[in-house]
């Protein structure tokens, strides 16, 4: 019996799908999701078989971003209950954007709010052309808070400045042009880009992956002078591990290297 009551977590050899499964509210998360995403993705940390993260959405559409239920009666504990419940929320972001194995994700239908969020916590984002994106939350009288770091990330201030204040939806194809997402394909050719960005994922060295995620995060802020230092250990390092050992003698041995099977 699955551990989860609002996820469906499936394990296909090396790749561990997450699905949000509550498609009755399209995927609006609510506590339940909060708590089970964060033990989902800490859960994909240590498993040893797990390579890759696909997160997707059962039903019509991803997710409508925060449950407004939930969100009602969130605003109506205590001050200091109302904190911890939305520090919880943004860790579940955090979870998604720091989790060691690279997360795709498989965007569809509707993507508004934390749904965007959601988008933009995960390492590569695939999306339907005509999925529907926003920062809604004006709408509703609120901001794009716990999300706002992780939106603006992927596509910087300045458009955060529009999206953020207006509230406007926007489809998967503008959301590939302002770099929300990687990829924005017709419905009928989404499993097989998902499928695409896995196996490229699969070929590379799993802990030069986890590797690559860390440094990015490492040199963000780095100034090209100060880059140096970190940047130059960081290859230092890396090239003489086990899995770069194999990797150069794989190429210079015309063969694959141990980890594509
Ligand atoms: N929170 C709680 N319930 C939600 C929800 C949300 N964010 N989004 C959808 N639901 C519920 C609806 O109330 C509806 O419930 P009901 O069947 O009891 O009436 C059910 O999910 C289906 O929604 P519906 O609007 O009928 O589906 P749709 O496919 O026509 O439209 C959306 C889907 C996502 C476009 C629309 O539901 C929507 O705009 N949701 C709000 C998105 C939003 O603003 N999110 C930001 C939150 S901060």
């Amino acid at each position: 019996m699955s551990r989860y009551q609002t996820l469906e977590v499936t394990a296909a050899g090396p790749v561990l799908h997450v699905r949000l499964n509550r498609p009755d509210v399209r995927n609006a998360f609510n506590g339940a999701v909060v708590e089970e995403l964060q033990a989902a993705f800490a859960a994909a940390n240590d498993d040893t078989n797990a390579r890759v993260v696909v997160l997707s959405g059962n039903g019509k559409s991803f997710s409508a971003g925060a449950d407004l239920s939930w969100m009602q009666e969130q605003a109506s504990l205590p001050q200091l209950a109302n904190e911890v419940g939305a520090d919880r929320m943004a860790r579940m972001f955090l979870a998604i954007a720091r989790c060691t194995k690279p997360v795709v994700g498989r965007i569809h239908g509707h993507a508004l709010g934390g749904g965007t969020g959601l988008t933009a916590a995960v390492d590569i984002a695939i999306c339907t052309e005509d999925c529907q994106f926003g920062l809604t939350e004006v709408k509703l009288g609120i901001v794009p808070a716990v999300i706002s770091p992780f939106v603006m990330q992927k596509i910087g201030a300045g458009r955060a400045r529009t999206l953020f204040l207006t509230g406007e939806r926007f489809d998967g194809r503008e959301a590939q042009r302002i770099g929300l997402v990687h990829r924005a394909v017709p419905e009928a050719e989404l499993d097989a880009a998902v499928e695409k960005s896995v196996g490229e994922l699969l070929t590379a060295g799993p802990a030069a992956v986890a590797s690559a995620k860390e440094l990015i995060r490492g040199v963000a802020s780095l100034s090209l002078e100060d880059a140096i230092p970190v940047t130059s250990k960081w290859i230092a390092a890396l090239r003489s591990t086990p899995e770069a050992r194999e990797g150069f003698a794989a190429f210079l041995g015309k063969r694959k290297p141990n980890w594509i099977a």
